[in-house]
């Protein structure tokens, strides 16, 4: 891929988030017209530094930071409108515009305070069998969604009948709370806190497909930005340990309303290592680089600031993911986090028993019993931070990124060797 030169792109984590992807949509973003958030909701938390200035980015594209770029929140997004207009007033403070670039969907659902409840309910009933959910309220508002009981944007805005439904929507989840032993939620307070929300976002809420299809028609180039990775995919993802959407390149088409065929490239974002947080099987999870990366102040949540779980490259988790996204171009962050590591290792298959396992296993169980089976690879043991081409990374480095491409099957396009914009090297 050229620097300055872009068609339509899905961009999509291949691991298990966190993977960078702000920082790289954040980059393409110049060149691109317009970004759209297809799927997910505030669960997500993608870190871009413009200069020294961080921002964390939760439901509104990261595109949002280049100025004169549009940014859609999809259909398939489930949207939180009190954290929404908080995260815009952040913005709008730092100094962002956001008026006139910020398109949500009238399609997608709204997250209510008994989803959140209902989020943190059932991971307490799960006890230590817990998904380790960021208690957005995300599955929740997803089940309302599949259960066709959902209020989405278009209701939430319109002043004569969004009290209704909601006071419908309350009853019924007031039993459900009641049930769990949980304290019921106030019809009154969240329908003040909700119309005010939704007075301020009314301007902002349009038919994002004509809106797409119409800047299609004009030529312009769209860039959407996943949320979450490939292995937190409801349908591809180490499940029940998943999230509720469809993380993969699939969901860019139905949570937008642009049509595979208008669809050019997918690029594959990937840590040098591997990194997951909350619960469920990571083969790969090493406490080596996990004191390594935690000791270098690296590896924290970007929405919940948990620790995240760390682990060596796994290449047959990120083959199939590959595959699944139908990943053209793959775009590896943080090298830098390994250049001090002697010896790298990459998983390049599992075992169970006396068993070679060459794929990830879609019994959980299985999954969770798989050992790892380790390719070794010299560091490169050098800073790599200053790195700004190819052949400025050290040969080790080289080789170690040329095995992870050949390993997984994908070209890389992009190296980089730290948060900043500049740190990114086109391949
Ligand atoms: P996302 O959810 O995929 O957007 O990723 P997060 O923002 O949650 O986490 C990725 C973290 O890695 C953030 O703190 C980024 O600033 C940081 N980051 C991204 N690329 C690089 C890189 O190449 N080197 C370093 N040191 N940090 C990076
Ligand atoms: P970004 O976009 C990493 C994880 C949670 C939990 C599981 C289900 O920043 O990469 P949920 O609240 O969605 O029901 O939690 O999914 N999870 C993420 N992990 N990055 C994310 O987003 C995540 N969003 C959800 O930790 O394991
Ligand atoms: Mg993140």
């Amino acid at each position: 891929m050229e620097e300055n030169k872009m068609a339509n792109t899905i961009l999509v984590g291949a691991q298990w988030g966190d993977e960078g992807k702000g920082k790289i949509i954040d980059v393409l973003t110049e060149s691109a017209d317009i970004v759209v958030r297809t799927q997910g909701g505030n669960n997500a938390g993608h870190t871009v530094y413009v200069g020294p200035q961080k921002y964390v980015l939760h439901l509104i594209p990261s595109g949002i930071l280049r100025s004169g770029k549009k940014c859609v929140i999809g259909n398939g997004v489930v949207v939180d409108p009190v954290n929404l207009v908080g995260e815009i007033d952040g913005l709008i403070k730092s100094g962002i515009k956001v008026a006139g670039n910020l398109f949500i969907s009238e399609t997608a659902h709204v997250v209510f305070p008994y989803h959140r409840e209902l989020d943190a309910q059932r991971e307490l009933l799960k006890g230590k069998n817990k998904i380790g959910t960021t208690k957005r309220g995300i599955g929740p508002a997803y089940g309302d969604k599949a259960a066709r009981v959902g209020l989405r944007m278009i209701d939430l805005i319109n002043a004569e009948s969004f009290g209704e439904k909601l006071r419908q929507r309350i009853k019924e989840n007031n039993e459900v709370l009641r049930a769990f032993g949980a304290k019921p939620i106030s019809f009154k307070e969240v329908y003040a806190a909700y119309r005010e929300a939704g007075d301020r976002l009314r301007p902002f809420v349009t038919n994002t497909v004509l809106l797409l299809h119409e800047a299609m028609e004009r030529g312009e180039e769209i860039l959407f930005e996943g949320a979450q990775g490939t292995y937190l995919d409801i349908d591809h993802g180490t499940y029940p340990y998943v999230t509720s959407s469809n993380t993969t390149s699939g969901g860019a088409c139905t949570g937008s309303g642009v049509p595979p065929n208008r669809m050019d490239h997918v690029v594959g974002v990937l840590k040098a290592y591997t990194t997951r947080v909350g619960e469920g099987p990571l083969p790969s999870e090493n406490a080596e680089i996990s004191d390594l990366l935690h000791g270098m102040g690296r590896e924290f949540g970007a929405t919940t600031g948990r620790a995240r779980r760390c682990g060596w490259f796994d290449a047959v988790a990120t083959r199939n993911a590959v595959i699944i996204n139908g990943i053209d171009a793959l775009a590896i962050t943080n090298i830098d986090g390994l250049d001090t590591v002697p010896v790298i290792k990459v998983c390049i298959g599992y075992r169970i028993g006396k068993q070679n396992v060459n794929h990830v296993p879609n019994d959980i169980e299985q999954f969770a019993r798989c050992e790892p089976v380790y390719a070794e690879f010299p560091g490169w043991l050098c800073d790599t931070t200053k790195a700004r081409s190819w052949k400025a990374l050290p040969p080790k480095c080289r080789s170690y990124l040329k095995a992870v491409s050949e390993l997984t099957g994908a070209k890389i396009a992009i190296a980089s060797v730290g948060p900043g914009r500049d740190q990114t090297i086109f391949i």
